[in-house]
Protein backbone atom coordinates (compact mmCIF):
# COMPACT_ATOMS: atom_id res chain seq x y z
CA UNK A 1 0.00 0.00 0.00
CA UNK A 2 1.76 3.34 -0.96
CA UNK A 3 2.23 6.04 1.51
CA UNK A 4 2.90 9.46 1.18
CA UNK A 5 6.44 10.24 3.20
CA UNK A 6 8.54 13.58 3.54
CA UNK A 7 12.46 13.07 3.94
CA UNK A 8 13.98 15.83 5.57
CA UNK A 9 18.23 15.94 4.60
CA UNK A 10 19.54 14.44 1.35
CA UNK A 11 22.69 13.19 2.58
CA UNK A 12 24.14 9.41 2.64
CA UNK A 13 20.82 8.77 4.13
CA UNK A 14 17.91 10.48 3.08
CA UNK A 15 19.07 10.56 -0.37
CA UNK A 16 18.99 6.49 0.07
CA UNK A 17 16.18 5.96 1.98
CA UNK A 18 14.34 8.48 -0.29
CA UNK A 19 15.22 6.73 -3.55
CA UNK A 20 14.56 3.09 -1.94
CA UNK A 21 11.47 3.89 -0.19
CA UNK A 22 10.03 5.34 -3.89
CA UNK A 23 11.14 1.56 -5.12
CA UNK A 24 9.46 -0.15 -2.95
CA UNK A 25 6.41 2.27 -4.02
CA UNK A 26 5.87 4.58 -1.72
CA UNK A 27 5.35 8.58 -2.73
CA UNK A 28 7.96 10.45 -1.33
CA UNK A 29 9.52 13.79 -1.82
CA UNK A 30 12.88 15.10 -0.24
CA UNK A 31 13.07 18.35 1.32
CA UNK A 32 16.76 19.88 2.02
CA UNK A 33 17.77 23.97 2.95
CA UNK A 34 20.46 23.24 0.20
CA UNK A 35 19.21 24.96 -3.29
CA UNK A 36 21.98 24.04 -5.63
CA UNK A 37 22.06 20.11 -4.16
CA UNK A 38 17.90 20.28 -4.90
CA UNK A 39 18.46 21.73 -8.42
CA UNK A 40 20.81 19.27 -9.27
CA UNK A 41 18.75 16.64 -7.82
CA UNK A 42 15.50 17.42 -9.42
CA UNK A 43 17.88 17.13 -13.14
CA UNK A 44 18.77 13.89 -11.94
CA UNK A 45 22.37 14.48 -10.62
CA UNK A 46 23.22 12.33 -7.69
CA UNK A 47 25.60 14.07 -5.78
CA UNK A 48 26.91 11.03 -4.01
CA UNK A 49 28.73 7.98 -5.23
CA UNK A 50 26.62 5.36 -3.81
CA UNK A 51 26.75 2.32 -6.66
CA UNK A 52 22.90 1.42 -7.70
CA UNK A 53 21.60 5.48 -6.33
CA UNK A 54 21.88 7.12 -9.43
CA UNK A 55 20.25 4.85 -11.32
CA UNK A 56 17.35 4.78 -8.73
CA UNK A 57 17.07 8.92 -8.66
CA UNK A 58 16.67 8.24 -12.05
CA UNK A 59 13.66 5.26 -11.93
CA UNK A 60 12.18 7.78 -8.74
CA UNK A 61 12.04 10.46 -11.26
CA UNK A 62 10.86 8.95 -14.09
CA UNK A 63 7.86 7.28 -12.46
CA UNK A 64 7.22 10.41 -10.37
CA UNK A 65 7.54 8.50 -7.30
CA UNK A 66 10.31 10.68 -6.20
CA UNK A 67 10.46 14.45 -5.93
CA UNK A 68 12.59 17.19 -4.48
CA UNK A 69 11.99 20.23 -3.04
CA UNK A 70 14.49 23.03 -1.33
CA UNK A 71 11.45 24.62 0.80
CA UNK A 72 9.07 22.94 3.18
CA UNK A 73 5.88 23.50 2.22
CA UNK A 74 2.65 22.79 4.18
CA UNK A 75 1.73 20.28 2.06
CA UNK A 76 4.64 18.28 2.36
CA UNK A 77 4.52 18.67 5.64
CA UNK A 78 1.36 17.44 5.50
CA UNK A 79 2.66 13.68 4.52
CA UNK A 80 2.25 10.34 7.05
CA UNK A 81 5.10 10.29 7.48
CA UNK A 82 8.23 12.83 8.33
CA UNK A 83 11.76 10.99 7.79
CA UNK A 84 14.51 13.39 9.42
CA UNK A 85 17.26 12.23 8.49
CA UNK A 86 19.66 14.92 9.52
CA UNK A 87 23.32 15.09 10.13
CA UNK A 88 24.40 14.22 13.94
CA UNK A 89 28.52 15.29 13.92
CA UNK A 90 30.70 14.74 16.36
CA UNK A 91 30.54 17.98 18.66
CA UNK A 92 34.10 19.11 20.04
CA UNK A 93 33.37 16.96 23.56
CA UNK A 94 32.82 14.16 21.65
CA UNK A 95 29.15 14.09 22.25
CA UNK A 96 26.46 14.14 19.45
CA UNK A 97 25.51 17.47 17.96
CA UNK A 98 21.38 17.41 17.66
CA UNK A 99 20.83 21.16 17.10
CA UNK A 100 19.95 20.35 13.69
CA UNK A 101 17.54 17.65 14.09
CA UNK A 102 16.17 19.96 16.95
CA UNK A 103 15.38 22.87 14.73
CA UNK A 104 13.73 20.96 12.70
CA UNK A 105 11.39 19.41 14.81
CA UNK A 106 10.73 22.64 16.75
CA UNK A 107 10.58 24.27 12.75
CA UNK A 108 7.61 21.47 12.01
CA UNK A 109 5.65 20.40 14.77
CA UNK A 110 2.80 23.07 14.09
CA UNK A 111 2.24 21.82 10.01
CA UNK A 112 2.44 18.23 11.16
CA UNK A 113 -1.07 16.43 10.20
CA UNK A 114 -3.24 14.37 12.82
CA UNK A 115 -2.06 10.93 13.50
CA UNK A 116 1.48 11.94 11.44
CA UNK A 117 4.55 9.97 12.51
CA UNK A 118 7.81 11.20 12.94
CA UNK A 119 10.63 8.62 12.21
CA UNK A 120 13.98 9.69 12.75
CA UNK A 121 16.77 7.84 11.11
CA UNK A 122 19.63 9.91 12.17
CA UNK A 123 22.00 8.30 14.98
CA UNK A 124 21.04 10.04 18.28
CA UNK A 125 22.17 9.48 21.83
CA UNK A 126 19.54 7.36 23.70
CA UNK A 127 16.86 9.63 24.88
CA UNK A 128 16.50 11.71 21.57
CA UNK A 129 13.61 10.46 20.34
CA UNK A 130 11.39 11.33 24.20
CA UNK A 131 12.93 14.79 23.72
CA UNK A 132 11.50 15.09 19.84
CA UNK A 133 8.54 14.45 21.42
CA UNK A 134 8.49 16.57 23.98
CA UNK A 135 9.56 19.42 21.63
CA UNK A 136 7.08 18.40 19.27
CA UNK A 137 4.54 18.26 21.82
CA UNK A 138 1.50 16.75 20.34
CA UNK A 139 -0.60 14.31 21.33
CA UNK A 140 -1.54 13.20 17.89
CA UNK A 141 2.02 12.70 16.74
CA UNK A 142 3.96 9.68 17.35
CA UNK A 143 7.98 10.06 16.85
CA UNK A 144 9.22 6.61 15.97
CA UNK A 145 13.23 5.55 16.25
CA UNK A 146 14.19 3.53 12.75
CA UNK A 147 18.03 3.52 12.83
CA UNK A 148 19.51 2.62 9.41
CA UNK A 149 22.64 0.45 9.00
CA UNK A 150 23.73 1.49 5.68
CA UNK A 151 27.47 1.11 4.78
CA UNK A 152 29.18 3.34 2.19
CA UNK A 153 29.42 1.68 -1.16
CA UNK A 154 26.56 -0.80 -0.64
CA UNK A 155 23.90 1.76 1.10
CA UNK A 156 21.01 0.44 -1.74
CA UNK A 157 22.06 -2.93 -1.24
CA UNK A 158 21.91 -2.84 3.00
CA UNK A 159 18.23 -0.59 2.50
CA UNK A 160 16.48 -3.39 0.13
CA UNK A 161 18.23 -6.45 1.69
CA UNK A 162 19.09 -5.58 5.46
CA UNK A 163 19.99 -8.50 8.06
CA UNK A 164 16.41 -6.71 10.24
CA UNK A 165 15.09 -3.22 10.27
CA UNK A 166 14.78 -2.22 13.79
CA UNK A 167 11.49 0.20 14.94
CA UNK A 168 11.23 1.64 18.32
CA UNK A 169 8.17 3.14 19.50
CA UNK A 170 6.33 3.24 22.40
CA UNK A 171 2.89 3.05 20.78
CA UNK A 172 2.58 -0.08 19.06
CA UNK A 173 -0.20 1.11 16.71
CA UNK A 174 2.95 3.81 14.97
CA UNK A 175 5.17 1.01 15.33
CA UNK A 176 3.15 -1.29 13.11
CA UNK A 177 2.11 1.60 10.67
CA UNK A 178 5.96 2.37 10.38
CA UNK A 179 6.62 -1.92 9.59
CA UNK A 180 4.37 -1.43 6.91
CA UNK A 181 6.20 0.98 4.86
CA UNK A 182 8.68 -2.25 4.78
CA UNK A 183 6.20 -4.72 3.57
CA UNK A 184 7.86 -5.38 0.51
CA UNK A 185 11.15 -6.59 2.18
CA UNK A 186 11.56 -10.24 2.95
CA UNK A 187 13.82 -9.12 6.31
CA UNK A 188 13.13 -9.94 10.20
CA UNK A 189 11.75 -6.84 11.60
CA UNK A 190 12.22 -6.14 15.00
CA UNK A 191 9.72 -3.85 17.26
CA UNK A 192 10.91 -2.17 20.34
CA UNK A 193 11.06 0.81 22.49
CA UNK A 194 12.48 3.90 21.43
CA UNK A 195 15.51 3.66 23.94
CA UNK A 196 16.59 0.02 22.61
CA UNK A 197 16.29 0.78 19.08
CA UNK A 198 18.04 4.05 19.29
CA UNK A 199 20.89 1.87 21.47
CA UNK A 200 20.81 -1.01 19.12
CA UNK A 201 22.83 1.43 16.88
CA UNK A 202 25.33 2.55 18.87
CA UNK A 203 25.63 -1.02 19.73
CA UNK A 204 25.99 -2.40 16.20
CA UNK A 205 28.55 0.28 15.42
CA UNK A 206 30.49 0.01 18.38
CA UNK A 207 30.72 -3.97 18.12
CA UNK A 208 31.79 -3.81 14.93
CA UNK A 209 34.49 -1.24 15.68
CA UNK A 210 35.37 -3.58 18.66
CA UNK A 211 35.72 -6.60 16.28
CA UNK A 212 38.12 -4.87 13.60
CA UNK A 213 39.97 -3.76 16.26
CA UNK A 214 40.16 -7.07 17.87
CA UNK A 215 41.87 -8.58 14.32
CA UNK A 216 43.87 -5.85 13.53
CA UNK A 217 45.21 -6.55 17.11
CA UNK A 218 44.96 -10.02 16.50
CA UNK A 219 47.71 -9.63 13.74
CA UNK A 220 50.25 -7.93 15.45
CA UNK A 221 50.09 -10.94 17.91
CA UNK A 222 50.24 -13.45 14.79
CA UNK A 223 53.60 -11.69 14.12
CA UNK A 224 55.15 -12.32 17.24
CA UNK A 225 54.49 -15.83 17.35
CA UNK A 226 54.63 -16.66 13.65
CA UNK A 227 50.89 -17.67 12.96
CA UNK A 228 49.03 -16.24 9.93
CA UNK A 229 45.90 -13.91 10.68
CA UNK A 230 44.13 -14.97 7.00
CA UNK A 231 44.53 -18.91 8.82
CA UNK A 232 43.36 -17.52 12.15
CA UNK A 233 40.66 -15.64 10.83
CA UNK A 234 39.58 -18.04 8.97
CA UNK A 235 39.65 -20.61 11.75
CA UNK A 236 37.91 -18.31 14.14
CA UNK A 237 35.47 -16.85 11.90
CA UNK A 238 33.79 -20.02 10.57
CA UNK A 239 32.43 -19.97 14.52
CA UNK A 240 29.26 -18.75 13.43
CA UNK A 241 29.20 -17.04 16.76
CA UNK A 242 31.68 -14.93 15.53
CA UNK A 243 31.13 -14.67 11.98
CA UNK A 244 33.61 -14.27 9.32
CA UNK A 245 32.69 -10.33 8.27
CA UNK A 246 34.43 -7.40 9.94
CA UNK A 247 37.40 -9.51 10.53
CA UNK A 248 39.73 -7.83 7.96
CA UNK A 249 43.30 -6.27 9.31
CA UNK A 250 43.90 -2.91 8.32
CA UNK A 251 45.05 0.66 9.06
CA UNK A 252 42.24 0.79 11.43
CA UNK A 253 38.25 1.66 11.24
CA UNK A 254 37.28 5.29 10.11
CA UNK A 255 34.57 7.07 8.34
CA UNK A 256 31.85 9.08 8.91
CA UNK A 257 30.46 7.05 11.53
CA UNK A 258 32.90 4.61 13.45
CA UNK A 259 34.72 7.48 15.35
CA UNK A 260 31.60 9.82 15.69
CA UNK A 261 29.61 6.62 17.46
CA UNK A 262 31.92 5.78 19.48
CA UNK A 263 33.07 8.91 20.98
CA UNK A 264 28.94 9.44 21.14
CA UNK A 265 28.39 5.85 23.18
CA UNK A 266 31.83 6.62 25.47
CA UNK A 267 30.36 9.88 26.37
CA UNK A 268 26.79 8.88 26.43
CA UNK A 269 27.94 5.73 28.96
CA UNK A 270 29.94 8.00 30.98
CA UNK A 271 27.33 11.04 31.52
CA UNK A 272 24.60 8.30 32.34
CA UNK A 273 26.79 6.67 34.89
CA UNK A 274 29.20 4.21 33.62
CA UNK A 275 32.60 3.96 32.23
CA UNK A 276 32.50 2.26 28.77
CA UNK A 277 36.57 1.30 29.96
CA UNK A 278 36.27 -1.64 26.89
CA UNK A 279 35.21 1.19 24.52
CA UNK A 280 37.51 3.63 25.22
CA UNK A 281 40.59 0.47 24.93
CA UNK A 282 38.68 -0.04 21.78
CA UNK A 283 39.39 3.55 20.71
CA UNK A 284 43.12 3.67 21.88
CA UNK A 285 43.67 0.30 19.91
CA UNK A 286 43.01 2.14 17.26
CA UNK A 287 44.77 5.01 17.36
CA UNK A 288 47.74 2.72 18.05
CA UNK A 289 47.00 1.33 14.92
CA UNK A 290 48.06 4.26 12.50
CA UNK A 291 51.08 3.88 14.80
CA UNK A 292 51.29 0.65 13.90
CA UNK A 293 51.42 1.40 10.65
CA UNK A 294 53.50 3.87 9.98
CA UNK A 295 56.38 2.20 12.51
CA UNK A 296 56.25 -0.87 9.69
CA UNK A 297 56.82 1.72 6.97
CA UNK A 298 59.75 3.29 8.94
CA UNK A 299 60.89 -0.22 9.77
CA UNK A 300 60.64 -1.10 5.59
CA UNK A 301 62.64 1.65 4.93
CA UNK A 302 65.57 0.91 7.10
CA UNK A 303 66.44 4.62 8.00
CA UNK A 304 64.53 7.51 9.66
CA UNK A 305 61.79 8.60 7.10
CA UNK A 306 63.49 12.53 6.76
CA UNK A 307 63.15 13.37 3.13
CA UNK A 308 62.00 10.09 1.96
CA UNK A 309 59.69 9.50 -0.95
CA UNK A 310 57.04 7.29 -0.22
CA UNK A 311 53.89 6.52 -2.14
CA UNK A 312 50.71 6.01 -0.65
CA UNK A 313 47.87 4.34 -2.31
CA UNK A 314 44.62 5.08 -1.21
CA UNK A 315 42.99 7.67 0.82
CA UNK A 316 39.58 6.99 1.20
CA UNK A 317 38.25 5.48 4.57
CA UNK A 318 37.66 2.20 2.77
CA UNK A 319 37.16 0.93 -1.08
CA UNK A 320 34.03 1.54 -2.76
CA UNK A 321 33.57 5.39 -1.44
CA UNK A 322 35.04 8.94 -2.56
CA UNK A 323 34.50 9.50 1.41
CA UNK A 324 37.79 10.41 3.02
CA UNK A 325 36.31 11.75 6.33
CA UNK A 326 37.93 10.38 9.50
CA UNK A 327 39.89 8.30 6.50
CA UNK A 328 42.74 5.90 8.23
CA UNK A 329 44.98 6.47 5.22
CA UNK A 330 45.01 10.57 6.51
CA UNK A 331 45.64 9.62 9.98
CA UNK A 332 48.50 7.23 9.00
CA UNK A 333 49.55 9.52 6.28
CA UNK A 334 49.91 12.64 8.97
CA UNK A 335 52.31 10.56 10.91
CA UNK A 336 54.15 9.87 8.19
CA UNK A 337 54.64 13.60 7.32
CA UNK A 338 55.07 14.15 11.01
CA UNK A 339 58.34 11.73 10.57
CA UNK A 340 59.90 13.94 7.98
CA UNK A 341 58.50 11.60 5.09
CA UNK A 342 57.59 13.02 1.37
CA UNK A 343 54.32 11.69 0.24
CA UNK A 344 52.90 11.11 -3.57
CA UNK A 345 49.65 9.95 -3.23
CA UNK A 346 47.22 8.32 -5.39
CA UNK A 347 43.52 7.09 -4.99
CA UNK A 348 40.87 6.14 -7.95
CA UNK A 349 38.59 8.80 -6.65
CA UNK A 350 40.48 11.67 -4.91
CA UNK A 351 42.51 13.99 -6.95
CA UNK A 352 43.62 16.61 -4.66
CA UNK A 353 44.88 16.54 -1.05
CA UNK A 354 42.36 16.30 1.39
CA UNK A 355 41.86 18.41 4.27
CA UNK A 356 43.73 17.09 7.36
CA UNK A 357 46.79 16.68 5.06
CA UNK A 358 49.41 19.26 5.51
CA UNK A 359 51.90 18.47 2.23
CA UNK A 360 51.99 15.66 -0.32
CA UNK A 361 51.37 15.60 -3.84
CA UNK A 362 47.90 13.53 -5.42
CA UNK A 363 48.98 11.97 -8.96
CA UNK A 364 46.44 10.57 -11.33
CA UNK A 365 48.26 7.64 -12.08
CA UNK A 366 49.75 5.05 -9.31
CA UNK A 367 52.66 4.52 -11.82
CA UNK A 368 53.12 8.04 -11.42
CA UNK A 369 53.04 7.95 -7.71
CA UNK A 370 55.15 5.09 -7.59
CA UNK A 371 58.28 6.68 -9.75
CA UNK A 372 61.28 7.04 -7.81
CA UNK A 373 60.32 6.35 -3.81
CA UNK A 374 61.69 4.02 -1.89
CA UNK A 375 58.62 2.63 -0.25
CA UNK A 376 55.09 2.18 -1.23
CA UNK A 377 52.04 1.93 1.63
CA UNK A 378 48.58 0.31 0.68
CA UNK A 379 46.44 2.04 2.83
CA UNK A 380 42.80 1.60 1.31
CA UNK A 381 41.88 -1.97 -0.41
CA UNK A 382 41.06 -0.52 -3.64
CA UNK A 383 40.47 -3.75 -5.88
CA UNK A 384 42.05 -2.06 -8.79
CA UNK A 385 45.57 -2.32 -6.44
CA UNK A 386 45.83 -5.71 -7.34
CA UNK A 387 46.06 -4.82 -11.37
CA UNK A 388 48.62 -2.80 -10.91
CA UNK A 389 51.99 -3.28 -13.11
CA UNK A 390 53.79 -4.47 -10.28
CA UNK A 391 56.91 -5.80 -12.36
CA UNK A 392 56.95 -2.49 -13.75
CA UNK A 393 56.63 -0.72 -10.52
CA UNK A 394 59.57 -2.74 -9.31
CA UNK A 395 61.59 -0.87 -12.12
CA UNK A 396 60.47 2.39 -11.45
CA UNK A 397 60.71 2.50 -7.86
CA UNK A 398 63.85 3.60 -6.00
CA UNK A 399 63.49 1.13 -3.85
CA UNK A 400 61.05 -2.40 -4.27
CA UNK A 401 59.14 -1.62 -0.93
CA UNK A 402 55.58 -2.88 0.02
CA UNK A 403 54.21 -2.15 3.37
CA UNK A 404 50.82 -3.46 2.24
CA UNK A 405 48.26 -2.32 5.10
CA UNK A 406 45.15 -3.86 3.56
CA UNK A 407 46.50 -7.35 2.95
CA UNK A 408 45.40 -6.47 -0.40
CA UNK A 409 48.06 -8.58 -2.37
CA UNK A 410 49.75 -12.07 -2.37
CA UNK A 411 52.74 -11.66 -0.39
CA UNK A 412 54.59 -14.76 -2.25
CA UNK A 413 54.47 -13.08 -6.02
CA UNK A 414 55.18 -9.68 -4.75
CA UNK A 415 58.51 -11.23 -3.52
CA UNK A 416 58.94 -13.32 -6.83
CA UNK A 417 58.95 -10.05 -8.57
CA UNK A 418 61.83 -8.95 -5.90
CA UNK A 419 59.70 -6.46 -3.61
CA UNK A 420 61.04 -6.42 0.03
CA UNK A 421 57.09 -6.87 0.86
CA UNK A 422 55.50 -6.80 4.03
CA UNK A 423 51.55 -7.19 5.40
CA UNK A 424 49.47 -7.13 8.74
CA UNK A 425 50.05 -10.59 10.89
CA UNK A 426 51.02 -12.70 7.64
CA UNK A 427 54.24 -14.79 7.08
C1 LIG B 1 29.35 1.76 9.11
C2 LIG B 1 28.41 0.61 9.50
O1 LIG B 1 28.89 -0.59 8.90
C3 LIG B 1 27.01 0.91 9.01
O2 LIG B 1 26.14 -0.13 9.40
C4 LIG B 1 26.56 2.24 9.63
O3 LIG B 1 25.25 2.56 9.25
C5 LIG B 1 27.51 3.33 9.20
O4 LIG B 1 28.83 3.01 9.61
P1 LIG B 1 30.63 2.61 7.00
O5 LIG B 1 31.02 3.77 7.86
O6 LIG B 1 30.23 2.84 5.60
O7 LIG B 1 29.41 1.81 7.70
O8 LIG B 1 31.92 1.66 6.99
P2 LIG B 1 32.19 0.12 7.24
O9 LIG B 1 32.07 -0.62 5.98
O10 LIG B 1 31.45 -0.33 8.42
O11 LIG B 1 33.76 0.18 7.63
C6 LIG B 1 34.12 1.02 8.74
C7 LIG B 1 35.64 1.06 8.85
O12 LIG B 1 36.12 -0.23 9.27
C8 LIG B 1 36.33 1.38 7.52
O13 LIG B 1 37.44 2.23 7.77
C9 LIG B 1 36.80 0.00 7.04
O14 LIG B 1 37.96 0.08 6.22
C10 LIG B 1 37.12 -0.68 8.37
N1 LIG B 1 37.04 -2.14 8.27
C11 LIG B 1 35.83 -2.72 8.06
C12 LIG B 1 38.19 -2.90 8.44
O15 LIG B 1 39.27 -2.36 8.63
N2 LIG B 1 38.10 -4.25 8.38
C13 LIG B 1 36.91 -4.89 8.15
O16 LIG B 1 36.90 -6.12 8.10
C14 LIG B 1 35.75 -4.10 7.98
Amino acid sequence: MPKQITIIGTGYVGLTTGACMAYLGHQVVCIDTNVEKIAELKSGICPIYEKGLPELLSMGLETERLSFSATADLDLLQNEFIFLCLPTPQAEDGRAELAAIYEVAESVKSSLSSKAIVVNKSTVPVGTSKVLSEIIGREDVEVVSNPEFLREGSAIEDFLKPDRIIIGADAMEASDRVAELYSNLESPIIQVDCASAETVKYATNSFLAMKVSFVNALAAVCELVGADIDSVAKGLGTDNRVGSKFLQPGPGWGGSCFPKDMQALVKLASDSGYKFELLEAVVDANAQQFERIAEKVKKAVGKPLRGVHVAVLGLTFKAGTDDVRNSPAIAVSQLLLELGAQLNFYDPLVKSLPKGLSDGIVYDSAESAVANTEVIVILTEWPEFRDLDWVKFQRIAKEPKIVDARNLLDPRSLRDIGFDYTSLGRK
